[in-house]
């Protein structure tokens, strides 16, 4: 059950929304905005994000992003429903991959767009969103058009074989499982023995990419699926 956001909230909020429609929105005054609406901080490692607080209500405020009650079509076995990952763990992504306003973040399985959104608001990254479900890719591309973000972009497709080539950050939270995650693994495993790759991952799918011999652990711990694990090839 979602609370109430305070006066306080909702007068940061109608300042920010202002500033990023102008398109003159300050990163770091944004990321300060948030850091007070959560108990994570940079300097922790490992944090474990578990549920949702204060910070997903002030998000998905300040985006337009509403979780629907369930899924719009029932996926095939493997493919994963939508969650948003909780907001603290897209800082947690920017804090430990060191996301920067030249990465192109790529989101794998990208629901209602969080992910490429607020990693885009909080460093300038250009950032694109693959989605199974046409419906979460319409009201993504429908929360970047309001918010004027030309760098955010959702594509409706499988994130199972989709071209990594583009993207120097990956994120991925339980999207696929089974032999699709297996699919996605061996793909991962071959673009990172190519070039420089940061992979992130939250939930289960960490443990199998982080067997992966193409990548080393940065940061998290891929036996704890509530923590943020980064992974990384050749010099990323
Ligand atoms: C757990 S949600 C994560 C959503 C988003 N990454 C976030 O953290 O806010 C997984 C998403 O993957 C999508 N999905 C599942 N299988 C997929 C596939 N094969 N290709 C693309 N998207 C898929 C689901 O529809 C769902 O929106």
């Amino acid at each position: 059950m979602r609370k109430p956001l305070s006066s306080a909230d909702l007068g940061a909020l109608e300042l920010l929304r202002q500033q990023i429609l102008s398109g003159q929105h300050d990163r770091s005054a944004l990321r300060a905005a948030l850091d007070l609406r959560t108990s994570y901080r940079p300097e922790e490692h490992g944090h474990a994000h578990l549920g949702y607080d204060r910070l997903d209500d002030f998000v998905d405020a300040l985006l337009g992003t509403h979780p629907p009650e369930r899924p719009y079509v029932p996926l095939e076995p493997g493919n994963i429903p939508y969650q948003p990952a909780p907001a603290r763990a897209v800082l947690d992504l920017i804090d430990h991959a060191h996301v920067r306003a030249d990465d192109v973040l790529l989101d794998l399985g990208a629901g209602l767009g969080r992910v490429p959104l607020l990693a885009h608001l909080l460093t300038g990254c250009a950032a694109l969103g693959v989605e199974l479900e046409a419906e979460y890719v319409q009201q993504a591309r429908q929360r970047a058009r309001a918010l004027r973000l030309t760098r955010v972009e959702f594509v409706h497709a499988d994130l199972v074989g989709w071209d990594l080539a583009a993207a120097s950050v990956l994120f991925i939270f339980n999207a696929v499982g089974g032999p699709q995650l297996q699919r996605l693994c061996r793909h991962v495993d071959e673009e990172a023995g190519r070039r420089s790759l940061r992979v992130c991952a939250l939930g289960a799918c960490a443990l199998e990419l982080a067997q992966l011999a193409t990548l080393r652990l940065v940061a998290g711990d891929p036996s704890d699926p509530a923590c943020l694990t980064v992974l990384a090839s050749g010099g990323g």
